[in-house]
């Protein structure tokens, strides 16, 4: 049996601001690794936020959606519409 297989629906959002496409589906840590955004934001006491473990448990790549802080971006898949913010004042 042959499953049918087309393009991945696609969604559009915004990292910090910019407007971006993405397939549904795929996780903000994909989309912003595909972007060549290795590391996003940082914190004044530890090195940049990226990407580590990709299995949620190293909170190293949380991101805030919506509004919502603190989101893991390598569980989180993109939906329509979402506002991502990966950046954090650094004084
Ligand atoms: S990369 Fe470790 S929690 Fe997301």
């Amino acid at each position: 049996m042959t499953r049918a297989t087309g393009p991945s629906p696609v969604v559009e959002l915004f990292i910090d601001g910019v407007r971006t496409r993405a397939a549904a589906g795929q996780t903000i840590a994909a989309l912003l690794i595909a972007l060549d955004a290795h590391a996003w934001g940082r914190v004044p006491e530890a090195e940049s936020r990226r990407a580590r473990c990709g299995i949620g448990t190293c909170n190293d790549c949380v991101v805030t959606v919506d509004g919502v802080p603190r989101v893991k971006a390598c569980l989180m898949p993109v939906q329509q519409g979402m506002q991502i913010l990966t950046r954090r004042k650094v004084s």
